[in-house]
């Protein structure tokens, strides 16, 4: 038999390039192949992933799938034809004219294939296995990453590797579904029933099904991460990015990664343990350990209490307990008993009336994973009160709550009939609102036993008693001084009728020992701070407005202003003030830690600032400022936020300070700007240290240069580093760049830390000093990234210290430093 000539050549071509495969190679190009019958693999460039032919257990079907090639215990993440074996030698894997990637037989029979879809005729396609373990199809002829024909990635099978998305993906022109399909046992990779991923819904959540039958799921995605996962301060090791923004997107999914990235990981559904297992690779001991694994526990099975039945595990045992919510009762008592929950509750009043005021009503259940939503109604639009009223017009709507629980919360499900599947969590769920009968609620606290009642009767006297004497040293101080409204005078002149409290000068006076030296606890923005004692005991701090200071009474006006109309427990709190003649006090709620700066800058007290109480310390400045860009009455830039106005409480909360300088922006004025420029160095930003001008977004670089502070401890100005053009920022800045941001956090804290907070914290620090105010997060969104696990924008490079003294040399005469303070004013414009 003779063989054309043109075939002759083709067959001697395909030849040498499959002679030019050696025994690994990471692309493979038409005219190469791979055999089914030889060890010749695919490796991946850096050699952490292989892919080639093997046989599980003692099976003898071959089958085509990618495994960690460092790894000795052979660990399958990819099955190519898992549902479809192959017994011959003689198979082998070639790019098909048409450019999908395929098993082909003997007598080229297509066993399996991408079956993407050509774009174009003239292709020159390769497949390339990626250093992610992604097996990638694309066509050579164009630009690399604009052409990816197919990847293993959209196509798990049991296990999903770091930066794989799981999810689905919904398009005109992509529809796509990623989730994970168990092996039906470990010898036999083909499909099982058993399966993970997103619900293909407006209100998505992550399920494990047995075929269609629900085992668990995880809770709708709140726009922070699924309402029954833990927050991100009980995971250390991964990090989880979400991308479900339902308004402009039509994809929901998540992927996860090691914050380590020299870490060996992976997720996979196991079908010996039927169950999700996040695992890393130990390399001393050689095997895979267990992260955590779904379901964590018995609550986590699906309807484990019933309809109305709400779920929660002992503290020391994993068995579940499950109570009936409040007003409903269990349906079959006997049962219930017996610990046999699955017939659920019902309720328990028969003269609950739909909508009448004495007995329907909404009662709020905190921290819970919110019931199967699968027949909800959701409206991402709705305010919380929108929600109710909706909620209470239907008579079979049974429950609602916010859709998102960013910020204050928003958007609204409504829920209609049984609820079914709720689990109480330990911390930062959702807060769910049932309808109940609320006469019957009314009533359930009335039969309290009659010790109870003996107690309670004593305690009510007893208050009665002292709210009575309350009300007669009132009504006494009240007769002495007629005034309890006083009016100031504002710096534009406006008169504003106050609600503070006025204490009279001798009384405080008196209880801070004549303001005597050994009280003073320091210098405040206008005047000196006194440690006082009231005669009925409570401690209070008192600042002084110096006489002299004709500045000082305009911020002394300021902060009286201020502090009567804010109200957050990130403030500090002020008490009232005293105004006579020539005296101004203000008088305060004592903190007994004095301020952030008395620990953070001073070496053996900051180690009593362990990590836990840092990030609680960020949290709520952050919350603080937040209320007063966004939510209080009035829109208020503090201009002087600093670790010596942050003071803390008997239990190391923050509480912001001293609004001497704050200024008040109406409605929507975000920038306001000034001839007069007063703040600290150091944490001023650049356009108001220059310019004069003043927005939300310098109180947010203050911030930042806080953050940095908190988690380095050490102070921005004053620091020296080899390189004098360094601050605090630029350091922060280059260890950043440097990829080693971890040596960037206060050596004191040792490794008790959470790394993953840490280096957010850190991020979002970098993001808040930006150059330009406009890249600047405002305090939502930095409330956003610090509660969330969203994936952070890169910031860009700060503005170092080298040019701001060449700033410091500009302003010369004009900056007078006040003793060693570091506090500067511009006294007038340039
Ligand atoms: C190709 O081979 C398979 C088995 O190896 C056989 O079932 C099939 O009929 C063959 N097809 C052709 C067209 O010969
Ligand atoms: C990351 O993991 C590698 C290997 O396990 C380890 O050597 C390295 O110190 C880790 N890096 C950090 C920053 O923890
Ligand atoms: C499933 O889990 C069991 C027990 O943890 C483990 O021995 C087995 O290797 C796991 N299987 C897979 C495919 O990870
Ligand atoms: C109440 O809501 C349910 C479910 O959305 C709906 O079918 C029903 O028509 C509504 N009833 C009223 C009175 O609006």
């Amino acid at each position: 038999m003779t063989i054309p000539l043109p075939f002759m050549l083709v067959i001697m071509l395909a030849l040498f390039f499959i002679s030019k495969i050696s025994s690994e190679t990471y692309t493979l190009t038409q005219f190469q192949s791979l055999p089914s019958g030889t060890r010749t693999t695919l490796v991946s460039k850096d050699g952490t992933f292989e892919l080639g032919f093997f046989s599980p257990g003692s099976s003898t079907n071959r089958y085509l799938g990618i495994w960690f090639k460092n790894i000795p215990l052979k660990t399958v993440v990819w099955v190519a034809n898992r549902d479809n074996p192959i017994n011959s030698n003689t198979t082998k894997l070639t790019i098909t004219k048409e450019g999908n990637l395929a098993l082909l037989t003997e007598n080229d029979t297509v066993h399996w294939s991408t079956n993407a879809r050509a774009k174009a005729i003239n292709v020159n396609v390769v497949a390339q296995l990626l250093d992610s373990g992604n097996l990638v199809l694309r066509d050579e002829k164009d630009n690399y990453s604009q052409n990816l024909l197919w990847q293993s990635f959209d196509h798990p099978s049991d296990t999903l590797l770091p930066g794989m998305k799981l999810g689905w993906e919904v398009t005109k022109d992509v529809n796509l579904n990623r989730y994970l399909t168990a092996w039906n046992n470990w010898e036999d990779p083909s499909s099982s029933l058993f399966t993970y991923g997103f619900s293909l819904s407006n209100i998505p959540e992550t399920q494990i099904l047995n075929g269609s039958s629900m085992l668990y799921r995880s809770g709708p995605y709140n726009g922070v991460r699924l309402s029954a996962v833990p927050s991100l301060r009980h995971r250390p090791m991964f990090n989880y990015d979400y991308d479900c923004d339902m308004t402009d997107t039509n994809e929901c999914y998540y992927q996860f990664k090691p914050w380590n990235n020299s870490l060996i990981s992976r997720m996979t559904l196991n079908q010996t343990v039927y169950a999700l297992q996040q695992l890393f690779w130990v390399e001393t001991t050689q095997e895979w350990n267990l992260s955590s694994t779904i379901p964590r526990d018995d609550c986590d099975n699906y309807k484990r209490c019933g309809a109305f039945g709400i779920c929660a595990v002992m503290d020391n045992s994993k068995s579940p307990s499950c109570e009936c919510l409040s007003g409903f009762e269990p349906k079959s008592p006997q049962n219930w008993v017996a610990g046999n929950w699955s017939e659920g509750c019902v309720r328990s009043s028969k003269r609950w009336r739909c909508r009448e005021t004495n007995s329907d009503g909404f009662v709020v259940l905190r921290n819970v994973k919110v019931p199967d939503t699968r027949t909800c109604w959701i409206n991402r639009s709705m305010t919380l009160e929108e929600c109710k009223v909706k909620c209470w017009e239907n008579c079979s709507c049974t429950a609602y709550a916010n859709s998102a629980i960013v910020g204050k919360g928003s958007g609204c499900i409504l829920w209609f009939g049984d609820l079914l599947d709720m689990k109480q969590l330990p911390d930062t769920a959702q807060d769910l609102y049932v309808r109940l009968d609320i006469s019957q609620m009314a009533n359930r606290e009335a039969k309290v036993s009659s010790a109870k009642m003996v107690i309670m009767v004593t305690s009510i006297i007893s208050s009665v008693i002292t709210m009575l004497v309350i009300l007669a040293f009132i009504y006494r101080r009240r007769k002495a001084k007629d005034i309890v409204k006083t009016k100031v005078e504002r710096n534009d002149s406006n008169q504003e009728d106050l609600e503070l409290p006025l204490y009279d000068f001798d009384t405080i006076a008196c209880s801070t020992n004549d303001f005597s030296r050994d009280n003073k606890l320091g210098q405040g923005g206008f005047g000196p701070v006194y440690k006082g004692t009231l005669p009925n005991g409570r401690d209070i701090a008192v600042k002084r407005l110096s006489q002299s200071s004709t500045q000082g009474l305009i911020e002394f006006k300021n902060e009286v202003i201020f502090c009567s109309k804010l109200q957050h427990r990130n403030l500090v709190k002020v008490l009232g003030c005293c105004i006579e003649e020539q005296e101004k006090l203000l008088i305060y709620e004592y903190m007994s830690n004095k301020s952030l700066d008395f620990f953070l800058f001073d070496y053996s007290q900051s180690k009593l600032l362990d990590w836990s109480k840092r990030f609680n310390i960020i949290n709520g400045i952050a919350r603080g400022l937040l209320y007063l860009h966004q939510d209080s009455r009035l829109r208020i830039i503090h201009r002087d936020l600093k670790a010596s106005n942050i003071l803390l409480d008997d239990d190391m909360n923050p509480k912001i300070s001293d609004f001497g300088l704050a200024r008040m922006c109406g409605g929507d004025q975000i920038e306001g700007s000034t001839s007069r420029v007063v703040g600290t160095h150091g944490y001023m930003a650049p356009e108001y240290a220059i310019d004069g001008v003043f927005s939300i977004k310098s109180d947010v670089y203050s911030f930042g240069v806080l953050l940095l502070e908190v988690l380095s401890g050490k102070k921005n100005k004053g620091l020296s580093y080899p390189d004098r053009s360094y601050n605090l920022i630029g350091h922060a800045w280059s260890l950043w760049k440097e990829s080693i941001p971890m040596e960037f956090i206060d050596s004191c804290l040792g490794d008790s830390y959470v790394v993953s907070e840490a280096i957010r914290c850190i991020h979002i620090g970098l993001l808040c000093v930006q150059y330009q105010s406009d890249d600047r997060p405002n305090m939502t969104s930095i409330m956003t990234m610090l509660t969330s696990e969203s994936a952070l924008p890169q910031p860009k490079e700060p503005l170092f210290l080298n040019k701001m003294v060449s700033l410091e040399e500009d302003f010369g005469q004009n900056m007078h430093y006040s003793t060693n303070e570091v506090t500067i004013s511009k006294l007038e414009p340039r």
